[in-house]
């Protein structure tokens, strides 16, 4: 049992493979967090704690005149707004008098064999009850209105802990919650670092590293969406740590709205991290009898460094978030019209494309923006998602049947989410819109939100995204979201309800994808919004990839990709071979080096066919061919960042492992081109050092090949890559 609880000490202790998670019910039945970090004897932690008076910071109540003893300094497992802790909160509840002030306390517990599910969110989830353990702490609040369940659960072998809460009002009058987080670590001793991913539209999951303040660090949306600015994943070390070695822990959001995480770091040198639904644009208001369940955050730890935390995630995620045929089943390569058209396209052009593409050995062609309503730019059309057949030149059965009778898939896009006033559906129902009565809103890309809170809505886009996939041979569908959601309100809502309008809308929009996915289990699904703008573990719970940046310049993904790999798996990464020069940074780069990045992802092309030399045909050819072939080792092997592209190194690379150690793909891009310089050494990861493998016909041993490195050709064009594979010598 990976659940501990001792009776003598009131102490809860959650055990995986490498981490020990403790908390203790106190005698004055406050719930105490009293460790997190490597894995050891299941002692009462609490022995840490220090009790002492301290100036200004208040005692509860029933403590009497023990001055020592103060919830502004006891290390908590869910922190209240209230109880006399000034630091960062987790939950804030307005109470029907109009108060804020708030104090919890153990009223008991649960374990259970299996992991817990969501009700309409997203969950990691075990294959089999003996996967993984429940445990559910119960607190309730001391004026006895409302409860307050802690969910945890732990996947030893994944090596992860899950955190949920659910708020139940167990009162005769309604409640306000203001702020309810998912999660929240307190750690009495240590600095920390705090690894954040930041960008913008095409600069998406940039590394930074910050040491957590006096006073706050903090990163959150309140976009509507997990968004390109932040990512809902953070990564917390020991100043000393690296990416081999040293404390490290993660905290990933399986949410995909608006979101707070921050590290604060107090008076006495105590940290707390917490992470949850932004408050911003939140207030739910829970009638008696019901309750409310805040998403799901992940949390990980390993002494190991930043790439054991790293793979940690990648296989939980890989296996235990992505679902359905596509968790396992090879992906198709494919052509994406969109960097090669555009909206400017008829049926002819897309087969015309398509021949090219059937020849060069890919498998699924995807027809972007533009097919639908009156869409040959992006002001109009959206919300009317009708076969524009007088653009096709055909119906969709037509284009779908040819693209197959060159034996490949077809694939489509949608923006479901979005409308814009010039489309049939807005002349309609100009009040499905999110909209502010007696404010203009805010456009964004010309177009408008759609209440996804609604399901009149949803039902009716619904409806026309199946008419649409029924009418034709459809194997995959892109769903993008093009815009950051303003002017929250919902036309249906009475006023007491407009702050619950953010979070019902990703409801609303988990909804869908699963009726989507239940009711089209062979679709693939890829998630998608402006490229990484919507980048997130709620996400990949439906889609299980999402295109990763509408930035295709390869030496930009470099550091984009770097950053993802934190905390996303390689299989989730959309990632495709484009034009050159580039279209957003008119960069040059060669063609292989295209494919190299992109093959530390899903893979697949973006560019005019037409375009394509003759002489490059052989090589996008033989490019396919590789992939396939590597398609395991890639999709499941081990990953390792080998140097960062922040560090502008001569040469950045990184690796994929298979399990058993007996092969690797070494990938580098040449950064730079010193003249009169020594040959470039990469000191590779993760093989045995036992083993002897054979590199470019050469025998190493593996401890040679990481200790010593190995030596990479000198590169003869700029940003010139190499795909060096390792095997083990005499392997089957
Ligand atoms: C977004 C996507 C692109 C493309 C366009 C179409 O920007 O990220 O890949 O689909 O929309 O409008």
């Amino acid at each position: 049992m990976a659940i501990l609880f001792n009776e003598t000490t009131s102490t809860f202790t959650l055990l995986t493979k490498q981490s020990m998670y403790q908390m203790k019910a106190d005698k004055y039945d406050v719930l105490l967090h009293t460790y997190y970090g490597k894995k050891g004897a299941a002692y009462d932690y609490s022995y840490l704690i220090t009790y002492a008076d301290h100036g200004f910071s208040g005692n509860p109540y029933e403590v009497g005149d023990d001055r020592t003893y103060s919830l502004d300094v006891l290390p908590q497992e869910y922190p209240v707004y209230g109880s006399g802790d000034y630091r960062p909160t987790a939950l804030k509840i307005r109470y029907p008098d109009g108060s804020c002030a708030c104090e919890l306390r153990y009223a008991g517990y649960q374990i259970k064999k299996g992991k817990y599910a969501l009700p309409g969110l997203p969950t990691v989830y075990a294959e089999e009850d003996s996967q993984a353990d429940t445990l559910v702490i119960t607190l309730e609040d001391t004026r006895k209105l409302f409860f307050v369940h802690l969910y945890y659960g732990v996947l030893e072998d994944l090596d992860l802990i899950t955190r949920s809460v659910c708020i139940e009002n167990h009162s005769e009058s309604p409640l306000y919650l203001e702020q309810a987080l998912s999660t929240c670590v307190d750690f009495q001793h240590g600095d920390y670092h705090i690894h954040t991913f930041y960008g913008r539209h095409m600069k998406e999951r940039t590394q930074q590293t910050n040491l957590i303040p006096h006073g706050i660090q903090s990163i959150g949306s309140s976009r509507g969406a997990s968004s390109h600015q932040h990512n809902p994943f953070f990564v917390l070390t020991s100043p000393q740590a690296t990416e081999d070695v040293g404390d490290c822990y993660g905290f990933s959001f399986l949410y995909s709205g608006d979101f707070l995480a921050l590290g604060s770091k107090d008076q006495f040198e105590q940290t707390r991290i917490v992470m949850g639904i932004h408050p911003d644009n939140f207030c739910w208001h829970l009638e008696p009898g019901e309750r409310f369940y805040t998403p799901e955050a992940a949390m990980a730890y390993t002494a190991q460094g930043m790439n054991a935390l790293s793979q940690i995630y990648h296989r939980a995620y890989r296996h235990n978030l992505c679902r359905g045929k596509f968790k396992t089943a090879r992906r198709p390569v494919l052509l994406n019209s969109w960097e090669s058209v555009y909206m400017n396209f008829d049926g002819k052009k897309l087969i015309e494309m398509a021949k090219d593409a059937a020849d060069l050995g890919i498998e699924l062609f995807v027809m972007d923006d533009g097919w639908f309503g009156k869409r040959d730019l992006d002001v109009s059309g959206l919300g009317d998602w009708y076969v524009n057949e007088n653009k096709l030149g055909c119906n969709l059965r037509e284009l779908s049947d040819e693209i197959h009778a060159l034996g490949m898939q077809f694939g489509i896009w949608f923006e479901p989410e979005c409308i814009n006033e010039d489309s049939d559906l807005y002349r309609k129902h100009s009040d499905w819109a999110l909209k502010v009565p007696g404010k203009t809103p805010v456009r964004g890309r010309c177009q408008l939100v759609l209440d996804f809170s609604r399901e009149d809505v949803r039902e009716h886009i619904l409806n026309q995204i199946c008419q649409v996939l029924d009418s034709a041979r459809i194997e995959y569908l892109k769903w993008d979201f093009n815009r950051s959601i303003s002017d929250i309100y919902s036309a249906l809502l009475p006023p007491e309800k407009q702050g619950e309008v953010a979070h019902r809308y990703i409801l609303g929009l988990y909804d869908m994808l699963e009726k989507l996915f239940c009711r089209y289990p062979d679709l693939l699904l890829e998630g998608c919004s402006g490229g990484g703008g919507r980048f997130d573990a709620g996400m990949l719970y439906y889609t299980p990839q999402i295109w990763c940046s509408d930035n295709t310049d390869a030496i930009d993904r470099l550091s984009i990709q770097y950053g993802t790999s934190f905390g996303y798996p390689i299989s989730t990464v959309g990632a495709h071979v484009s034009q050159c020069p580039n279209e957003q940074t008119g960069r040059i780069t060669p063609l292989e080096t295209r494919a190299t990045v992109a093959m530390a992802g899903t893979f697949g092309y973006e560019l005019d066919t037409s375009e394509i030399k003759p002489e490059e045909k052989p090589i996008i050819q033989n490019q396919i061919v590789e992939f396939k072939k590597y398609y395991d080792l890639i999709q499941d092997g081990l990953y390792y960042r080998l140097t960062s592209p922040e560090d502008l190194p001569a040469c950045h690379g990184w690796e994929f492992v298979k399990e058993d150690k007996s092969e690797a793909l070494l990938c580098v891009v040449a950064l730079q081109i010193p003249p009169n310089a020594s040959r470039c050494r990469i000191q590779l990861k993760g093989l045995d050092e036992n083993k002897i493998y054979l590199v470019e016909g050469e025998a190493y041993p593996g401890s040679v090949l990481m200790n010593g490195g190995y030596l990479i050709p000198h590169a003869t064009v700029e940003y010139e890559s190499f795909r060096i594979h390792i095997v083990e010598k005499n392997r089957d």
